[in-house]
């Protein structure tokens, strides 16, 4: 593991709270999993036995209706976790993890952790924290796929993959969310086509640029006055 590996480790609400020598042995438990672009690390409905910080690359977690369709929970990114659930609550994998880029992750056994949360109790305080995030978010969404148009859904989701994936430029803050239109759509929660019209629409009015797979945001103000 890298000094860059384990800058993105400390971050992660896993490792924050922790002293040199605590995360120090807690990383004597990581083993490291990499997975190609598209690769599926687990599915919904296994069993789980181990959480993932991502040290490099996006990870999708993904959820599929009888019919085939698929839902996007939410894109990860470098020092977020994953797969926590199964720990707290020991019952099958609530999603899918997919690579949404080549990556290279963190792993950590379920039965590793129990043990270090035992003698480190702030660690458990983080990771609750994280979960909170996660249910507000969460809600957040459920409100907006009931009060909020598409365009609106559109322009909150960009908002979000710019907090975290957004890089500022000259041209403008460039977000690489590494998804394709149709990932994106699903992540709306709409279908290909509204949520394509409505990045038309921003692009038309210049509030951004489509670039593949990343958009430029060109103001941000409009677009968020139109998530709200
Ligand atoms: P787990 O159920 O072990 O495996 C799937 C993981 O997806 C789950 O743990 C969480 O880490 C993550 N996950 C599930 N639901 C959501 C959500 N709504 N938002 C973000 N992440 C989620």
């Amino acid at each position: 593991m890298t000094d860059r590996d384990e800058e993105v480790l400390n971050r992660a609400p896993l490792f924050e709270a922790l002293d040199d020598a605590a995360a120090k042995s807690l990383r004597a438990s990581v083993a490291e999993v990499r997975l190609s672009r598209g690769q599926t690390l687990f599915n919904e409905g296994e069993v789980g036995d181990r959480l993932y910080v991502i040290l490099e690359g996006k990870v999708k977690l993904t959820r599929a209706a009888p019919d085939g369709r698929e839902n996007l929970l939410s894109v990860l990114g470098p020092s977020e976790m994953f797969g926590e659930l199964s720990f707290f609550d020991p019952r099958p994998r609530t999603a899918s993890a997919v690579a949404v880029t080549e990556c290279r992750l963190a792993g950590l056994g379920h039965d590793d952790l129990r043990p270090f949360l035992t003698n480190h109790p702030e660690v458990a305080v983080h990771l609750l924290r994280a979960l909170a995030q996660r249910l507000r978010r969460t809600n957040d969404v459920m409100a907006d796929l009931v009060f909020t148009d598409v365009p609106g859904r559109v322009a909150k989701q960009l908002l979000d993959l710019a907090e975290r994936f957004g890089q500022p430029t000259e041209a403008g803050l460039h977000v690489h969310h590494d998804l394709t239109q149709e990932e994106l759509a699903q992540l709306v929660g709409a279908s290909r086509e509204t949520v394509n019209k409505a990045l038309a629409d921003f692009a038309g009015r210049g509030w951004l640029r489509i670039e593949a797979r990343a958009v430029v945001i060109l103001d941000i103000e409009r677009l968020r006055k139109r998530s709200r």
